[in-house]
């Protein structure tokens, strides 16, 4: 029986730390700002997003909610955003995703300030991560959270293991991947193109699953004694709990995988918490470096 990992409980322990350090900095006159742009009526993102706002409020910051209509053009929220770009009272923007048809994303995207990226998802803080700059880098937060996950079980030196990343988003599977060759492991990208994914699965000492599709990773996919990082977030029908009832799942068989794993983080309860803490962390060092201070160690 695998160690569950407990990832609302190293996310309210990064909180505290965000809190703590939030009240020294306000002390001396900054107090962290973050804007959450969302646009549209998304009943999910509508969650993360009153979420992510009550987080930042909790932690001391100054919180601000944007929230646009669904045929918001896309001038208007490239206005907004330069409008944040000049506010110095914020300095984190996140415009969550995903983002109405008729809006291009990566135009958005690439017109957030890259210095108050805290989703780290401008060219610059890719390009950060991607050559090793990660002290400088805004980190995107699920796979910064995810690292901090696996720190806990493996340590910070993942020399000599063997890690396979099952989806290739830029959001988080790409990312994941920097991390954990910064981290010295040897990286594996696998994605739905992967011929005998099985396989090339059960060769992972350290397994992260980010692929959206509930329960994909099965038993035999797992190395015995596997770490195994499930960054799923699925919505599936629960009949058993009541017609037209649901539940959340990851993308990984967590009943019969949680056997044959060292470690295995749950859904919910396990990357999720540490995604909203990670923004928080961003944002708390965002507002250090504007305010021309060494950001906390966090
Ligand atoms: N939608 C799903 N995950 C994310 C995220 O990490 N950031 C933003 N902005 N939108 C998302």
């Amino acid at each position: 029986m695998a160690d569950i990992i407990d990832g609302r409980r190293r996310a309210d322990e990064l909180l505290d730390r965000v809190t703590d350090e939030t009240a020294r900095l306000s002390a001396a006159g900054t107090t962290p700002g973050l804007a959450v742009v969302l646009v549209g009526e998304d009943p999910a993102s509508q969650v993360y997003v009153a979420s992510k706002s009550k987080k930042a409020k909790a932690c001391g910051f100054h919180s601000v909610q944007h929230t646009l209509d669904a045929d918001t053009s896309e001038a208007d929220l490239l206005a907004l955003i330069e409008a944040l770009n000049a506010d110095a009272a914020i300095h984190g923007i996140l415009v969550q995703l995903p983002l109405p048809g008729h809006i291009d994303s990566g135009r958005v995207t690439q017109a957030v300030a890259p210095d108050k990226d805290v989703d780290g998802f401008h060219f610059v803080n890719v390009g950060k991560l991607a050559t090793g700059e990660t002290k400088t880098a805004f980190v995107p937060c699920t796979p910064a959270g995810s690292m901090l996950l696996l720190e806990g079980v493996r340590g910070a030196d993942l020399s000599g293991l063997n890690a396979v990343v099952i989806g290739r988003s830029n959001i988080v599977g790409k990312p994941m991947a920097s991390l954990l060759l910064a981290a010295n492991a040897t990286v594996t990208i696998a994605h739905s193109r992967t011929r005998e994914l099985a396989a090339v699965a059960r060769t992972a000492d350290i397994l992260v699953a980010a692929v959206g599709r509930p329960q994909m990773v099965a038993r035999d996919w797992v190395k015995p004694g596997a770490t195994v990082i499930d960054v799923g977030i699925n919505r599936i029908a629960a009949p058993e709990k009541g017609p037209g009832k649901t539940r959340l799942v990851g993308d990984v068989a967590f009943d019969e995988v949680k056997d044959v794993a060292g470690a295995i983080t749950p859904v919910p309860g396990g990357v999720g918490p540490m995604t909203i803490a990670m923004l928080m962390a961003n944002t708390l060092t965002s507002a250090a470096r504007a305010a021309g201070r060494e950001p906390p160690a966090l």
